[in-house]
């Protein structure tokens, strides 16, 4: 059975750190009913302690009501429970951690786990679904769907087609991202990185080099970006935002693929790596950050 976005109700995100659980939150308020998977219980109490405080600013704000934002949180559930929230799921996106094994794992499990129409996406940056389909008996009706952090905010979801994806797979999920009030980019050919996150890296890798060259201080770098080209933040801030874990598991990628010492993760970045300094969600990446 083809996929069919009239037939769809029920979203299942699988990963709640702070792209899960906020996608989650963007289907829940478009109407959706929304299972938020995690493994980890105190990640999924995390996410909702953020989901209340952020969806608490926007009612002060005026940006919501709060009859819309309490209908929003009664259609979703927070769970440790993957088998019993894949079970009626009509679509799932997957934004566990950016590792090959880890995904292909679960995207052979989901696949014995979900309806057969179910669409299966992951949210990742640099793994195409190609990587990730043939672990499934549904290629077709697998694909990347790319959200931006903070998912809440940026509007763009890049929709990536593998070579078995099926029209009605993407016809699905481009529309399913309009209805939750985004604007998709649709990707005819798979490329690790995508549209945005290449052009993005691009200027990572130069800020990380320019760094590392003693050129200019990681402040001084991101005041270049904001006052010079208009960026709504610098390289710097904006790694400490997504996570510099999220960076560092981008380069290790596209060097195992690659080969090419060029793309290995930089001293700096794998410093900050290493010493766990992965940005605002440990409290201190490339600058420090009061934990709340
Ligand atoms: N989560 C949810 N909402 C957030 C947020 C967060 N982490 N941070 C900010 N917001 C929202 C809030 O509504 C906030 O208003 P409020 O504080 O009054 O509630 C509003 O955005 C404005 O925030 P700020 O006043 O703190 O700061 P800015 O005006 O600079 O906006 C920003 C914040 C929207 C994050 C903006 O700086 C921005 O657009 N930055 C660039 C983000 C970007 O490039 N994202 C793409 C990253 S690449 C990626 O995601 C790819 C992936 O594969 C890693």
């Amino acid at each position: 059975m083809e996929p069919n976005i009239e037939n769809l109700e029920k979203i299942l995100v699988v990963g709640a750190g702070a792209m899960g659980s906020q996608i989650g939150m963007v289907c829940a308020l478009a109407g959706y009913e929304v299972a938020v998977q995690d493994i980890d219980e105190g990640m999924l109490e995390k996410a909702q302690e953020q989901l209340r405080s952020r969806m608490d600013r926007n009612v002060e704000k005026g940006r919501m009501s709060e009859k819309d934002v309490a209908a929003a949180f009664g259609r979703m559930t927070f769970t440790t429970d993957l088998e019993g929230a894949a079970a009626n799921a009509d679509f799932v996106i997957e934004a566990i951690v950016e590792k090959l094994d880890a995904k292909r794992d679960l995207f052979a499990r989901l696949d014995k786990l979900v309806p057969e129409h179910a669409i299966l996406a992951t949210n990742s940056s640099t793994i195409v679904s190609n990587r990730v389909a043939d672990a499934t008996n549904r290629p077709g009706r697998v694909c990347n769907m790319h959200f931006f952090n903070p998912a809440l905010v940026m509007k763009c979801v890049e929709v990536v087609r593998n070579p078995e994806t099926s029209d009605a797979t993407v016809e699905t999920t481009v529309e399913l991202t309009r209805r939750i009030g985004k604007e998709p980019v649709i990707l005819n050919k798979e490329i690790p990185g995508f549209v945005a996150n290449r052009i993005l890296g691009a200027l990572v890798d130069e800020a990380i080099s320019l760094y590392e060259a003693d050129v200019a201080s990681i402040e001084d770098i991101d005041t270049a970006c904001k006052t010079a080209l208009g960026h709504p933040m610098g390289p710097f801030e904006l790694m400490d935002l997504t996570g510099i874990d999220v960076n560092y598991y981008v380069r290790v990628t596209n060097y195992e693929e690659t080969g090419d010492e060029r793309h290995k993760p930089q001293k700096s970045l794998a410093e900050k790596f290493k010493r766990g300094e992965l940005g605002r969600k440990t409290g201190k990446g490339w600058y420090r950050y009061d934990k709340s």
